[in-house]
Protein backbone atom coordinates (compact mmCIF):
# COMPACT_ATOMS: atom_id res chain seq x y z
CA UNK A 1 0.00 0.00 0.00
CA UNK A 2 1.22 3.32 -1.53
CA UNK A 3 0.08 6.23 0.98
CA UNK A 4 -0.63 9.18 -1.12
CA UNK A 5 1.47 12.55 -1.36
CA UNK A 6 -0.04 15.64 -2.22
CA UNK A 7 2.36 18.10 -2.52
CA UNK A 8 2.12 22.44 -3.10
CA UNK A 9 4.60 23.75 -4.84
CA UNK A 10 4.09 27.45 -4.44
CA UNK A 11 6.93 28.61 -7.20
CA UNK A 12 7.68 32.34 -6.66
CA UNK A 13 4.77 32.99 -4.62
CA UNK A 14 4.56 34.05 -1.09
CA UNK A 15 6.53 36.06 1.31
CA UNK A 16 6.79 35.00 4.99
CA UNK A 17 4.41 36.79 6.25
CA UNK A 18 1.87 35.53 3.28
CA UNK A 19 3.18 31.91 4.12
CA UNK A 20 2.27 31.85 7.40
CA UNK A 21 -1.21 33.34 6.79
CA UNK A 22 -1.66 30.55 4.34
CA UNK A 23 -0.79 27.39 6.99
CA UNK A 24 -2.71 29.05 9.62
CA UNK A 25 -5.97 28.87 7.48
CA UNK A 26 -4.78 25.62 6.39
CA UNK A 27 -3.99 23.74 9.12
CA UNK A 28 -7.87 23.25 10.18
CA UNK A 29 -9.20 22.53 7.27
CA UNK A 30 -7.06 19.46 7.17
CA UNK A 31 -6.89 18.34 10.52
CA UNK A 32 -9.05 15.37 9.61
CA UNK A 33 -7.34 14.40 6.89
CA UNK A 34 -5.60 10.75 7.05
CA UNK A 35 -3.99 8.60 4.68
CA UNK A 36 -2.36 11.12 3.36
CA UNK A 37 1.28 13.23 3.28
CA UNK A 38 1.04 16.65 2.78
CA UNK A 39 4.31 18.70 1.64
CA UNK A 40 4.41 22.34 1.32
CA UNK A 41 7.02 23.69 -1.20
CA UNK A 42 7.61 27.50 -0.39
CA UNK A 43 10.40 29.68 -1.00
CA UNK A 44 13.75 29.24 0.25
CA UNK A 45 12.68 32.05 2.65
CA UNK A 46 9.39 31.08 3.64
CA UNK A 47 10.90 27.52 4.96
CA UNK A 48 11.50 28.51 8.25
CA UNK A 49 8.21 29.95 9.21
CA UNK A 50 5.84 27.16 7.56
CA UNK A 51 8.27 24.67 9.03
CA UNK A 52 7.66 25.94 12.96
CA UNK A 53 4.26 26.98 12.03
CA UNK A 54 3.55 22.61 10.79
CA UNK A 55 5.40 21.12 13.64
CA UNK A 56 3.90 18.50 15.24
CA UNK A 57 1.16 17.99 12.48
CA UNK A 58 3.00 15.65 10.27
CA UNK A 59 2.96 17.99 7.03
CA UNK A 60 6.59 17.84 5.60
CA UNK A 61 8.29 21.25 4.01
CA UNK A 62 10.07 21.17 0.83
CA UNK A 63 12.30 23.55 -1.16
CA UNK A 64 12.06 23.96 -4.92
CA UNK A 65 15.45 23.72 -5.70
CA UNK A 66 18.69 22.62 -3.91
CA UNK A 67 22.69 22.72 -5.10
CA UNK A 68 24.31 19.50 -4.48
CA UNK A 69 27.75 20.13 -3.38
CA UNK A 70 28.37 20.33 0.42
CA UNK A 71 29.37 24.28 0.33
CA UNK A 72 31.40 26.55 -1.57
CA UNK A 73 31.83 29.20 -3.41
CA UNK A 74 28.29 28.95 -5.22
CA UNK A 75 26.78 32.73 -5.36
CA UNK A 76 22.66 32.22 -4.89
CA UNK A 77 22.70 28.42 -4.15
CA UNK A 78 21.27 26.65 -0.85
CA UNK A 79 23.13 23.53 0.75
CA UNK A 80 21.46 20.25 2.12
CA UNK A 81 22.20 21.30 5.30
CA UNK A 82 20.66 24.81 5.11
CA UNK A 83 17.65 23.37 4.41
CA UNK A 84 17.59 20.72 7.21
CA UNK A 85 18.67 23.46 9.70
CA UNK A 86 15.89 25.49 8.20
CA UNK A 87 13.66 22.92 8.92
CA UNK A 88 12.83 21.05 4.98
CA UNK A 89 12.28 17.15 4.98
CA UNK A 90 11.88 16.90 1.21
CA UNK A 91 12.89 18.44 -1.69
CA UNK A 92 11.95 19.12 -5.35
CA UNK A 93 14.07 18.50 -8.20
CA UNK A 94 14.32 18.83 -11.78
CA UNK A 95 11.00 20.89 -12.31
CA UNK A 96 10.70 22.09 -15.29
CA UNK A 97 10.93 25.35 -14.87
CA UNK A 98 14.28 24.54 -13.54
CA UNK A 99 15.20 22.63 -16.96
CA UNK A 100 13.67 24.93 -19.07
CA UNK A 101 14.95 28.86 -17.49
CA UNK A 102 17.98 27.53 -15.65
CA UNK A 103 19.88 24.86 -18.15
CA UNK A 104 19.36 22.01 -15.36
CA UNK A 105 20.45 18.30 -16.83
CA UNK A 106 19.60 15.34 -15.84
CA UNK A 107 23.06 14.88 -14.61
CA UNK A 108 22.48 17.96 -12.25
CA UNK A 109 19.17 16.09 -11.18
CA UNK A 110 20.94 13.19 -10.21
CA UNK A 111 23.74 15.07 -8.00
CA UNK A 112 20.77 16.84 -6.37
CA UNK A 113 19.16 13.54 -5.58
CA UNK A 114 21.99 11.95 -4.33
CA UNK A 115 22.94 15.23 -2.04
CA UNK A 116 19.35 14.94 -0.58
CA UNK A 117 19.25 11.43 0.57
CA UNK A 118 22.79 11.70 1.95
CA UNK A 119 21.10 14.57 3.98
CA UNK A 120 18.29 13.00 4.86
CA UNK A 121 15.83 15.22 2.67
CA UNK A 122 13.02 12.99 0.46
CA UNK A 123 14.02 14.19 -3.28
CA UNK A 124 10.53 14.57 -5.52
CA UNK A 125 12.24 14.09 -8.47
CA UNK A 126 10.02 15.79 -11.40
CA UNK A 127 10.46 14.89 -15.18
CA UNK A 128 7.90 15.73 -18.76
CA UNK A 129 7.36 15.67 -21.92
CA UNK A 130 7.19 18.47 -23.76
CA UNK A 131 4.58 19.29 -26.17
CA UNK A 132 6.51 19.31 -29.46
CA UNK A 133 7.54 15.65 -27.67
CA UNK A 134 4.24 14.17 -27.54
CA UNK A 135 3.09 15.06 -30.68
CA UNK A 136 6.34 13.44 -32.49
CA UNK A 137 5.29 10.36 -30.01
CA UNK A 138 8.35 10.70 -27.99
CA UNK A 139 6.86 10.73 -24.76
CA UNK A 140 8.37 7.61 -23.40
CA UNK A 141 11.86 8.35 -24.80
CA UNK A 142 11.76 11.30 -22.96
CA UNK A 143 10.94 10.30 -19.78
CA UNK A 144 12.53 7.20 -19.89
CA UNK A 145 15.73 9.39 -19.85
CA UNK A 146 14.83 11.80 -17.46
CA UNK A 147 14.01 8.75 -15.08
CA UNK A 148 16.95 6.85 -15.77
CA UNK A 149 19.59 10.14 -15.91
CA UNK A 150 17.84 11.56 -12.17
CA UNK A 151 18.07 7.78 -10.38
CA UNK A 152 21.77 6.90 -11.75
CA UNK A 153 23.11 4.08 -9.69
CA UNK A 154 21.29 5.29 -6.51
CA UNK A 155 20.31 1.97 -4.81
CA UNK A 156 16.91 0.21 -4.43
CA UNK A 157 17.70 0.55 -0.23
CA UNK A 158 16.80 3.85 -1.17
CA UNK A 159 13.88 3.71 -3.75
CA UNK A 160 11.08 4.01 -0.61
CA UNK A 161 12.22 7.52 0.20
CA UNK A 162 12.64 9.12 -3.61
CA UNK A 163 9.10 10.18 -5.07
CA UNK A 164 9.28 10.69 -8.61
CA UNK A 165 6.95 13.27 -10.52
CA UNK A 166 5.49 13.25 -13.52
CA UNK A 167 4.85 16.41 -15.08
CA UNK A 168 4.24 16.72 -18.61
CA UNK A 169 5.17 20.46 -19.60
CA UNK A 170 2.15 20.94 -21.29
CA UNK A 171 0.01 20.40 -18.54
CA UNK A 172 1.68 23.21 -16.55
CA UNK A 173 -0.49 26.18 -15.50
CA UNK A 174 -1.73 25.85 -18.68
CA UNK A 175 -5.06 24.36 -17.74
CA UNK A 176 -4.87 21.68 -19.97
CA UNK A 177 -4.57 18.29 -17.51
CA UNK A 178 -3.27 15.04 -19.21
CA UNK A 179 -6.51 13.26 -19.04
CA UNK A 180 -6.33 10.26 -16.36
CA UNK A 181 -5.56 7.72 -18.95
CA UNK A 182 -2.49 9.55 -20.99
CA UNK A 183 -0.93 10.00 -17.50
CA UNK A 184 -1.87 6.48 -15.98
CA UNK A 185 -0.05 5.24 -19.15
CA UNK A 186 3.14 7.08 -18.07
CA UNK A 187 3.32 6.02 -14.73
CA UNK A 188 2.47 3.03 -15.47
CA UNK A 189 5.68 3.35 -17.91
CA UNK A 190 7.54 4.87 -15.08
CA UNK A 191 6.86 2.17 -12.90
CA UNK A 192 7.94 -0.76 -14.95
CA UNK A 193 11.39 1.43 -15.50
CA UNK A 194 11.64 1.39 -11.67
CA UNK A 195 11.17 -2.39 -11.53
CA UNK A 196 13.90 -2.46 -13.81
CA UNK A 197 16.28 -0.18 -12.01
CA UNK A 198 15.00 -1.51 -8.89
CA UNK A 199 13.08 -4.86 -8.78
CA UNK A 200 10.38 -5.03 -5.96
CA UNK A 201 11.75 -2.26 -4.13
CA UNK A 202 9.97 0.02 -6.96
CA UNK A 203 5.94 -0.70 -6.15
CA UNK A 204 6.89 0.96 -3.01
CA UNK A 205 8.04 4.51 -4.86
CA UNK A 206 5.13 6.97 -5.44
CA UNK A 207 4.67 8.69 -8.01
CA UNK A 208 2.49 11.81 -8.59
CA UNK A 209 0.74 13.64 -11.34
CA UNK A 210 1.50 17.27 -11.34
CA UNK A 211 0.27 19.60 -14.39
CA UNK A 212 -3.07 21.80 -13.77
CA UNK A 213 -4.37 20.01 -10.73
CA UNK A 214 -7.39 20.97 -9.54
CA UNK A 215 -9.93 20.10 -7.09
CA UNK A 216 -12.04 18.69 -9.83
CA UNK A 217 -10.11 16.29 -11.47
CA UNK A 218 -7.74 14.99 -8.36
CA UNK A 219 -10.41 12.53 -7.90
CA UNK A 220 -10.08 11.27 -11.42
CA UNK A 221 -6.46 11.00 -11.66
CA UNK A 222 -5.88 9.33 -8.00
CA UNK A 223 -8.35 6.23 -9.53
CA UNK A 224 -5.53 5.26 -11.14
CA UNK A 225 -3.28 2.21 -10.27
CA UNK A 226 0.17 3.75 -10.56
CA UNK A 227 -0.98 7.62 -9.58
CA UNK A 228 0.52 7.83 -6.28
CA UNK A 229 -0.56 11.92 -5.80
CA UNK A 230 -0.02 14.80 -7.39
CA UNK A 231 2.08 17.95 -7.53
CA UNK A 232 0.04 20.76 -7.42
CA UNK A 233 0.98 24.75 -8.82
CA UNK A 234 -1.74 27.12 -8.86
CA UNK A 235 -4.22 25.41 -6.89
CA UNK A 236 -1.82 25.15 -3.88
CA UNK A 237 -1.91 28.68 -3.37
CA UNK A 238 -5.27 28.82 -1.89
CA UNK A 239 -5.86 27.25 1.45
CA UNK A 240 -9.08 25.93 0.79
CA UNK A 241 -8.10 24.90 -2.91
CA UNK A 242 -5.79 22.93 -1.74
CA UNK A 243 -7.14 21.56 1.03
CA UNK A 244 -9.97 20.41 -1.12
CA UNK A 245 -7.40 18.27 -3.06
CA UNK A 246 -5.45 16.86 -0.30
CA UNK A 247 -9.34 15.61 1.26
CA UNK A 248 -10.62 14.43 -1.90
CA UNK A 249 -11.86 10.92 -1.26
P1 LIG B 1 0.29 23.73 -12.03
O1 LIG B 1 1.86 23.48 -11.74
O2 LIG B 1 -0.49 22.89 -11.05
O3 LIG B 1 0.09 25.21 -11.82
O4 LIG B 1 0.04 23.32 -13.45
C1 LIG B 1 2.34 22.20 -11.39
C2 LIG B 1 3.84 22.25 -11.15
O5 LIG B 1 4.55 22.98 -11.85
O6 LIG B 1 4.37 21.55 -10.25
Amino acid sequence: MRVPVIAGNWKMYKTAAEAAAFVRAFLPLVSGAREVEIVLAPPYTSIGAVARLVQGSGIGVASQNVHFEDEGAFTGEVSTAMLKEAGATHCIVGHSERRQYYAETDDAANRKVRAALAAGLSPILCMGEMLPDREAGKTFDVVGRQVAGGLKEIPAADAARIIVAYEPVWAIGTGKTATPAQAQEVHAFLRGRLKELWGGAADSVRILYGGSVKPDNIAALMANEDIDGALVGGASLSPESFAKIVTFH
